[in-house]
């Protein structure tokens, strides 16, 4: 059955209290919707319409970023989920198939969840996904006869009776396209808000002779994001969930809680994370490899074997191959450093490839920025790179050459040539001596005086 997506993500989020709309607040390193249309994407659907309204340019621009498939579409009146979802009628004219409605602030319905969704549809016109509250609260309450889902009813508008039922509404529902906007049809807002609720299609549905039921989730799978303390919250909780992942899955963390995961994180087997380690977005580390304290790591790979860090810092584009050595307070930056090639302390690569076996120096640097444009500098494999050189890009090394100590590189060096570019070295004899004295003993006027 072709399915589509509509994501709801118009709303304000007043309670976020942010000019950011509260969907791209990231989570996990990606923005919040991102989650839900991960979840969604698990149903592998034809078309996915994202409803917009505070921040819609914003959010669009981050929609795209992510699939440029998405059609996006804007309420530009928050008159209700029924009405937002009635935004995506549209872009799916024509569509035949199931539509289902994720909330772009509900981040961590499992795809299991979502297939079990899928598979209820074979014997209900309408499913909504609802949950066993702990506390109900103020979500919406499901009103089941049997198996049938009878109704849904908003906190607000629910009778003692029914406030006392803790089956709630998550908000998730799948129905096919032409059931679902021909009951949007019929809502209307004589409800306490004066709002179009999407809940009301399955009363409307019960009478128009549809069948509805529900398919259960945790509680934990539809927590809602309306405030930084439930982002923080929800952060806590996915993280946990990654720690866990990872340690099942063959990684080794010394110190669990204080290593940080995004959304995208690929650990290998036997890859040892030592404490206070951040993992930003896009990062894949391969088996064995080492990663020791206190990196911070985005938009890079590391190979199988490698070892990075103590306080290294690898971003976006820093790809190292099997068996690299990363050392301490040594920044990489879209470079490729061979297999085995080592930069072990205190040094700035950027814009650069690094042969195999390399010996990249202490305090070694890639000038890689002129104030205006960035350029590349490539050494090849098995060179030596002294101390404090300094290589001002656009430079090339060839295989096997080598930098003296405190050399400033401004032309390419040939294959297994040594380059030496530093002021010669002139020895004063006694020069030493006599200047000490004369420090010491200005010094030792000067103390006299006070
Ligand atoms: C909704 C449900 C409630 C459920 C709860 C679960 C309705 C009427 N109520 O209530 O039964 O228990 O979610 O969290 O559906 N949105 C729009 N445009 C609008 C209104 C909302 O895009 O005009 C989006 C919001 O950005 C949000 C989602 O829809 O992503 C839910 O809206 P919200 O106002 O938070 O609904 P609740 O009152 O929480
Ligand atoms: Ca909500």
């Amino acid at each position: 059955m072709p399915t589509a997506l509509i994501i709801l993500a118009a709303g304000k989020g007043t309670r976020m209290n942010s000019d950011l709309p509260k969907v791209l607040h990231p989570l996990a390193g990606a923005p919040m919707f991102a989650h839900a249309l991960a979840a969604g994407m698990s149903l592998a659907p034809d078309q996915i319409v994202l409803v917009t309204g505070h921040g819609a340019a914003s959010v669009a621009q981050a929609a795209r970023a992510i699939d440029d498939t998405i059609e996006i579409v804007e309420q530009s009146e928050q008159l209700g989920t029924g009405h937002a979802v009635m935004q995506a009628r549209d872009a799916l004219e024509g569509f035949k198939g199931d539509v289902v409605v994720l909330f772009g602030d509900t981040p961590f319905v499992r795809p299991e969840t979502m297939q079990a969704m899928a598979a209820a549809r074979a014997d209900a016109d309408i499913v909504v996904l609802g949950f066993q509250a702990e506390d109900p609260g103020r979500y919406g309450r499901l009103v089941m006869n049997g198996q049938t889902l009878e109704k849904i009813v908003e906190f607000k508008d629910a009778s003692a009776e029914e406030k006392a039922i803790n089956l709630c509404n998550s908000g998730i529902k799948m129905a096919s396209a032409a059931t679902m906007f021909s009951l949007l049809d019929d809502i209307g807002t004589d409800n306490a808000s004066g709002e179009f609720y999407l809940t009301d299609i399955v009363k409307t549905g019960r009478e128009r002779g549809f069948s509805a039921t529900c398919v259960r989730c945790s509680e934990a799978e539809t927590l809602g994001i309306n405030t930084r303390s439930q982002l923080a919250e929800a952060e806590a909780i996915f993280q946990t969930n990654a720690r866990k992942a990872a340690l099942e899955n063959g990684t080794t963390l010394i110190a669990p809680d204080t290593v940080y995961f995004s959304f995208d994180t690929l650990v290998g087997r036997d890859v040892t994370v030592e404490p206070n380690v951040i993992l930003g977005p896009g990062v894949s580390i391969e088996t064995g490899a080492h990663i020791r304290a206190f990196s911070h790591l985005e938009g890079c790979h590391v190979g199988s074997g490698a070892t990075v860090g103590p306080y290294a810092r690898l971003r976006p584009g820093a790809e190292l191959a099997n068996d690299a050595h990363i050392g301490n307070f040594v920044e990489i930056k879209n470079s490729v450093i061979g297999e085995g090639a080592k930069v072990n302390h205190l040094s700035y690569v950027g814009d650069a490839s690094v042969g195999a076996k390399t010996n990249i120096g202490a305090g070694t640097i890639t000038c890689n920025y002129d104030g205006v444009m960035k350029h590349r500098t490539d050494i090849g494999a098995d060179c030596f790179i002294g101390s404090d050189t300094m290589l001002v890009a656009p430079v090339t090394v060839g295989d096997g050459a080598m930098t003296a100590t405190g050399t400033v590189v401004t032309t390419d060096i040939p294959a297994e040539a040594l380059a030496i570019g530093r002021a010669a070295q002139v020895n004063k004899p006694g020069l030493a001596r006599k200047l000490f004295e004369k420090l010491k003993s200005a010094k030792a006027s000067k103390e006299k005086e006070t």
